[in-house]
């Protein structure tokens, strides 16, 4: 695959097709399969975790494992449908043993997700843990820049803790949770959040009038 296959590329699944070809890296050689991302190809929300692990690996498709459920739970908290959004990793093949990306993989990978975000043209990026932090916001801390969005351009990024995280530090579900409602007041700045009170996560509903941003 070459850099003129990605800029000839018209769609996202065309930049998905050529991933899973991806041979750039050693992650090529030892993954089951690359996992480009899923999602809406018309979303104007994109969901950016850090790498595949291992049932990401065996189906190639991201955010299926137990991160994944609690993504699940948190966008369904939220008043969010997955259909609706597009996610996707800062790397698409999984490193052995689920260790952290390195440099090198981040550096041949970014490609494929800036083409993505030319592609989709979100209007929101949501950044999951510190490695789709990094990639927009060098050196900034997740603890100190979670649940705050910013504006660049046309475009809004929220920086929000991995879901796995929050599976190794049950203290930060809350904070997940806060940070999940973020989303829906951005989506629809009219919804009343329900903070961490599941009666009222119906209230985040997207109404009609911000139906455009999905
Ligand atoms: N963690 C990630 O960052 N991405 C996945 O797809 C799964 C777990």
């Amino acid at each position: 695959m070459t850099l003129t296959d990605l800029k000839n590329a018209d769609t996202m699944g065309d930049v998905a097709a050529i991933i899973r070809q991806c041979r750039d890296c050693p992650l090529g050689e030892s993954r089951t399969n690359a996992v480009p991302g899923a999602g809406s190809d018309q979303a104007s929300v994109l969901f950016i975790g850090e790498a595949p692990g291992l049932k990401e690996d065996q189906q190639g498709v991201p955010f299926v494992g137990s991160a994944g459920n609690l993504l699940n739970t948190m966008l369904d908290r939220a008043g969010i449908s997955r259909e609706n959004v597009f996610i996707t990793n800062t790397i698409k093949c999984r490193p052995p043993n689920n260790r952290d990306p390195e440099q090198v993989e981040i550096d041949t990978c970014k490609k494929y997700l800036r083409s993505q975000i030319a592609k989709l043209n979100p209007k929101l990026v949501v950044t999951l843990g510190r490695f789709a932090l990094e990639y927009f916001f060098p050196g900034e801390r997740i603890s100190r820049v979670h649940g705050a969005p910013r504006q660049l351009g046309d475009r809004t990024y929220l920086p929000l803790y991995h879901p796995a995280a929050a599976l190794h530090n049950p203290g930060l579900r809350d904070t997940l949770l806060e940070d999940f409602l973020t989303i829906a007041k951005l989506i629809n700045p009219l919804s009343v959040a329900g903070g961490t009170d599941s009666s009222k996560s119906n209230s985040v509903k997207p109404r009609p009038k911000q139906l455009d941003l999905f």
